[in-house]
């Protein structure tokens, strides 16, 4: 399998602060890899240095390798990582709450890297046949879980090779998040490549085939999920 993404010994950080340390993971094509571990371990300060957010003008930096399909984008603009095929859910959403769903979806279209175009906003509704019934409707008048489906959604009509997802469950109520995590299935056996970031253990483990554990923004655990313990589970997850 081809290896998509691969860090290596990464370390960001927030003006002085030193965030993540001498990260290293790796994501095949076809992978659905997760990211966990509790609140402010790194997980999403991980998703912002792949896609370029840490911001040198206030002296954010990174140090390392982050290689996407072979070649280092550390220092890469975040324009130009996301013209290289990843797309990013950020956790919060961040739909444009005046424009209609359909609209959001529209906006967010690209044909990805060497014209990979395999979503448009038919093969959307189908995955998400709620979507569809709230074409019209303004996103801030949709659910949290609505909200959120259409901003998986909107990384789909980018056509990434790549797709980044934080924290999709936060906030949502149960039946809703095993919505999502039969979405996130589906996706994943239509061939798409995903790495997310959890704090549900239960979710990450429904819909991830390999997973890492952070701390303190580094890496403490790292095995396919079907190999990770009540014990490993406990330790650097539990309450
Ligand atoms: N913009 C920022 N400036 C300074 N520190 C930050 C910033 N964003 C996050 N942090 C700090 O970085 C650490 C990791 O945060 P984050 O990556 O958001 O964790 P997680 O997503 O795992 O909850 C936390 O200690 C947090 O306070
Ligand atoms: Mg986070």
């Amino acid at each position: 399998m081809k290896t998509i993404l691969e860090l290596k010994n990464v370390n960001s950080y927030y003006g002085k602060s030193h965030i993540l340390f001498d990260l290293s993971l790796e994501v095949k094509e076809g992978q659905s890899v997760c990211l966990l571990g509790r609140n402010g371990v790194g997980k999403s300060t991980t998703m912002k240095t792949i896609m370029g957010l840490l911001n040198p003008k206030v002296h954010d930096k990174t140090e390392g390798e982050i290689l996407l399909n072979g070649n280092n984008i550390v220092g890469l603009t975040n324009f130009k990582i996301a013209n290289l095929g990843i797309a990013y859910v950020p956790q919060g959403r961040h739909i444009f709450p005046n424009l209609t769903t359909k609209e959001n979806l529209l906006i967010a279209k690209k044909t990805g890297l060497n014209g990979r175009n395999d979503w448009d906003i038919d093969r959307i509704y189908q995955l998400f046949p709620r979507l569809k019934e709230r074409e019209t409707s303004k996103g801030n008048k949709l659910s949290g879980g609505e909200q959120q489906m259409l901003a998986v959604a909107r990384g789909l009509m980018q056509n990434p090779d790549l797709l980044l997802l934080d924290e999709i469950t936060e906030g949502l109520a149960p039946i809703i998040v095993s919505q999502l995590a039969d979405i996130v299935k589906e996706l994943i056996k239509q061939g798409v490549t995903i790495l997310l970031a959890e704090q549900s253990v239960k979710f990450a483990l429904s819909v991830s085939e390999d997973c890492y554990i952070l701390e303190k923004g580094s890496v403490v655990h790292h095995s396919p999920t079907s190999d990770l313990t009540d014990d490993v589970i406990e330790k650097y997850l539990g309450a």
